[in-house]
């Protein structure tokens, strides 16, 4: 048996599909939001998340994108339901108007998956002046999340049924700044290093779900808040990078490469699984709990990290 297939307590393993996890489980009456659901993980997550009988709320920033995915998801799958909403995550007044357009739908929300993700090559600055992989990667969430929490708390406690919130992160987290955030330079481009400033932005992600599940348990609200790492699947945000494919390629981490179905598996299943019931703040891969950085583990840096976005997002809490 390969090192690929090699099951972890989950019983699942890297090989382990996004359908194989989320065999038999029942959906129906739950309703999910997937950010950067047109292409990639997000796609896939919100392919299988419709199987499994869930209304999938699809958050894409391009709507043709958006409503072409929904026709081929709806073809397999004609009896599925599923909603195309806007949302551009690099920008404040779009996370604000989503969040205003999902509430004014009266839906409610037992799942938020954080999943989409850019890995800027250039430094460029978002519509509100914030580099732009920290803006999508982790603000436009923080402060998707953050807007959405109320509804999500309202469903949890009408329907009686655990939420759940998935931060879509990346093993690069461990390789970030030395000092994990650069709060005092998050926009000075003389000090910005390319994969540097994506790292950074997969380390906020493990840290805004661990500040998350500790203010949800404080309040003993029953919504979940984990991150992972998917695999390496070679989706749109690898193929743009030829450095990543041929650093994959000398480090023979090419043939451990996932399929987009591999990809998909551990955030449909910490979406669905019963076995993760109850499970906050913890970190992922191939449907296993995994050890994340210390850095990510840092409970100061992330209550550092909550205070800086709700000061960039201007959010009150
Ligand atoms: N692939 C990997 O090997 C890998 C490894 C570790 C972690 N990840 C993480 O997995 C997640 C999904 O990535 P993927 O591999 O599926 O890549 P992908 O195919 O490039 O998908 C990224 C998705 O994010 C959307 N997106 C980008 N910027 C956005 C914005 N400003 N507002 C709203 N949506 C936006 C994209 O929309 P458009 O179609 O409009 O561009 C796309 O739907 C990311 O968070 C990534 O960091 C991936």
């Amino acid at each position: 048996m390969g090192i690929f297939s090699k099951k972890g307590a989950s019983g699942f393993s890297a090989s382990s599909t996004a359908e194989e996890v989320t065999q038999e489980i029942d959906g129906i009456g739950l309703t999910a939001i997937v950010t950067g659901a047109t292409s990639g993980i997000g796609l896939e997550t919100s392919r299988v998340l419709a199987l499994r009988g869930v209304h999938v709320v699809m958050a894409t920033r391009n709507m043709n994108a958006g409503n072409n995915v929904k026709e081929e998801i709806l073809k397999e799958i004609p009896n599925a339901r599923i909603d195309v909403m806007e949302l551009d995550l690099s920008s404040l007044a779009s996370v604000r108007k989503f969040a205003a357009e999902f509430d004014s739908k009266g839906f409610p929300l037992n799942i938020l998956v954080n999943n989409a993700g850019i890995m800027a090559d250039t430094f460029k600055l978002s519509k509100d002046n914030i580099e732009l992989d920290f803006a999508t990667n982790h603000l436009g969430h923080f402060l998707l999340t953050n807007l959405l929490l109320e509804t999500m708390k309202r469903t949890t406690r009408e329907s009686n049924r655990e939420g759940r919130i998935v931060n879509v992160s990346s093993m690069c987290h461990q390789d970030s700044y030395r000092e994990g955030i650069r709060f005092d330079s998050i926009n000075d481009k003389s000090r910005y290093r390319k994969y540097k400033a994506y790292e950074e932005s997969k380390l906020a992600n493990i840290l805004h779900a661990n500040e998350l599940t500790r203010r949800l348990k404080e309040e003993r609200v029953e919504i979940t808040a984990n991150s992972l790492h998917p695999g390496i699947i070679r989706t749109n945000i690898i193929r743009k990078h030829i450095f990543v494919q041929c650093f994959l390629k000398v480090l023979g981490l090419i043939s451990m490469t996932k399929t987009i179905q591999q990809g998909a598996a551990t955030t449909c299943f910490l979406a669905l699984h019963p076995q993760v019931k109850g499970i906050s703040g913890e970190y992922f891969v191939d449907c296993n709990i995994a050890k994340p950085s210390s850095q990510a583990n840092d409970a100061d840096l992330a209550k550092r990290l909550w205070d800086f976005s709700l000061s960039l997002t201007n959010h009150k809490e």
